[in-house]
């Protein structure tokens, strides 16, 4: 009878999932992704006795397949991990670029060439995705990483019913795609001629690349076919990867940033990424605000949190690139060089940030080895106390449009993420500067920003999101609604979005911002761009009750469910 009672409980406090993707009372763990039919896979890697680090890479290996224009194993990732006897962390499988990169590479006639940085041969990087999952289902994980890529590589090879999005993109990128033969006999001759949500996409040539690696082991990719046939297609198309680059990739193992914001403490992804250095910069700038004073859509908090990013943006364009090859300084998470910072911010006007500002020790206390809406995030939680953020990307839709013929495998377009020419924007509109000069071997910058919060030293939040620079704000927001707001992961998800990079001077805001905040954002002096909606970003967190719990974006078609 009490279990009876107990269930009507969860049932009505939403504690129970509802969304047939798995109910029980007992709740195993929790995992949140973009799309329903990888959500469904990190629960079936639960139910058979994985654990949340096998629930993500479930998560990663179908998103491959699903959302495959977003992130997959020829792209790149960052994973925070927690893991159940409390140690954290942070594995970076971020793309390398090619031996052969050089600074000038994608500069024609002396100005940046886009199209070069951002589709086919040149675009690509050493991609380490696979080679971060490998070492995470090998470390931390429970079951074997083969029976993960035979469940992906069925979805592959049944095909699926593409979303909406999916079908946008397609449509958005059907002439790129064209260029490729690979590409185009995939996406386009293999869809209907003017595919929509519904239409079904097998990849055969996916599944027999995951059922290669079940069966070879990760050399397949980095020492052996994959790899081979990536340096003969690249040699005959003018591209500089080589096998050579594959057989060199190395995942690293970074210790990860750390920070605090009333009480809490928020472990991050550190560089190459700029996400958890500026999330919690941006954190350390607002904790002496009262923002639980203003009310979460006010135009004084909307104010005061643009005011804080426009600060870090400008830090992020100089300071910040990979470690191993620029010393980016550690002074930037410093809590006195945020409150220096934080006079600039006046409440009654939007400043003018006319450049970075300089950490303390910025020349010698550096980082260093030893110690739009693209790219996706996920999310997975386990009741052993594992927790899993993990953001994995292709950079742009379908990456380079690249995929060399056999492997069914699209390869990422993130040497765009570099600074091509300093001061010069990328895809995303970020300039950069020196110490994100494109280098051989070196890793692009990037935003993703896989980020878990803790709370004397049990995870309560794992968070992170999709879309360029607007990660960093979409995570930050997140934090800010839970920790300040008191907000589940659904509220802090669903609640409005607002971001700016510094350059260009655009406060980019959602749409369903009131009016009359919109008005006094102008009157205050901020250049307003109105947005439809702003990012993808997916959590799991404690309920009321201190029970796990996930959420997807509500601005797309994801899913969260538990077990
Ligand atoms: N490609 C997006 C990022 O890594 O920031």
């Amino acid at each position: 009878m009490s279990r009876l009672i107990s269930f009507i409980v969860l049932l009505l406090t939403g504690r129970l999932t509802t969304d047939g993707a798995g109910s029980g009372l007992i709740s195993k763990g929790w995992v949140a992704t973009v799309q329903p039919i990888a959500t469904q896979a990190g629960l079936e890697a639960l139910k058979s006795g994985g654990n949340a680090v096998d629930a993500a890479i479930a998560c990663a290996l179908t998103l491959g397949v699903v959302d495959g224009h977003n992130s997959g194993i020829g792209g790149g990732c960052f994973m925070t991990l927690r893991l159940a006897d409390g140690r954290v962390v942070t594995l970076d499988g971020r793309e390398t670029a090619p031996a052969r990169a050089t600074k000038d590479m994608f500069l024609r006639d002396g100005k940046v060439e886009a199209r070069i940085s951002q589709d086919g041969a040149l675009a690509v990087g050493i991609p380490g995705e696979m080679a971060t999952l490998a070492y995470a289902s090998r470390r931390f994980g429970r079951l074997p990483l083969r029976q993960l890529l035979e469940a992906a590589a069925q979805v592959a090879d049944r095909g699926f019913a593409i979303d909406r999005q999916y079908a946008n993109r397609l449509h958005s990128t059907r002439d790129q795609l064209a260029s490729f033969p690979e590409s185009a006999a995939i996406f386009i001759q293999g869809l209907p001629h003017n595919p929509k949500e519904g239409d079904r996409l097998r990849q055969a040539d996916l599944a027999h690349s995951y059922r290669a690696l079940a069966t070879n082991g990760i050399d397949w990719f980095y020492k052996g076919t994959f790899a081979h046939d990536v340096g003969t297609w690249m040699k005959s198309h003018g591209g500089s990867v080589t096998a050579a680059d594959f057989a060199s990739y190395e995942m690293v193992s970074r210790e990860p940033v750390r920070g605090t914001y009333r009480g809490y403490e928020i472990v991050s992804f550190p560089p190459p990424s700029s996400g958890g250095v500026h999330v919690i910069q941006i954190l350390n700038l607002l904790e002496g605000f009262n923002l639980r004073a203003m009310g979460d859509s006010s135009a004084d908090f909307v104010h005061v949190v643009t005011e804080a990013m426009k600060l870090a943006f400008a830090d992020r364009a100089k300071w910040l690139g990979d470690p191993d090859f620029a010393p980016v300084p550690r002074g930037l998470l410093r809590k006195e060089y945020a409150g220096e910072l934080a006079q600039r911010i006046r409440l009654d006007r939007a400043s003018v940030v006319t450049e970075a500002g300089h950490p303390p020790q910025a020349e010698t206390d550096v980082f260093s080895r030893e110690q739009k809406r693209h790219t996706t995030h996920f999310s997975t939680a386990d009741l052993e106390g594992n927790w899993v953020a993990c953001t994995a990307s292709l950079n742009t839709s379908f990456g380079s449009k690249v995929v060399v013929p056999g492997t069914g495998i699209l390869l990422n377009n993130h040497m765009d993420d570099f600074s091509a020419q300093a001061g010069v924007p990328n895809y995303f509109g970020l300039v950069g500067g020196e110490a994100n000069a494109i280098e051989a071997r070196k890793r692009p910058l990037s935003s993703m920003s896989p980020t878990l919060v803790l709370k004397n030293g049990r995870p309560i939040l794992s968070v992170g999101a999709a879309g360029g620079p607007t990660i960093i704000s979409q995570t930050l927001l997140v934090i800010l609604r839970t920790l300040d707001f008191g907000q589940s992961p659904r509220e802090a998800l669903a609640g409005i979005r607002f971001h700016h990079q510094w350059k260009p001077n655009e406060l980019h805001v959602e749409k369903t911002l009131g009016k009359g905040v919109i008005k006094e954002l102008q009157k205050r002096g901020h250049p307003l761009v109105v947005e439809d909606s702003l990012g993808a970003a997916q959590a799991v967190g404690l309920d009321a009750q201190g029970q796990l719990i996930g959420a997807a974006d509500p601005r797309g078609q994801g899913s969260a469910a538990g077990l």
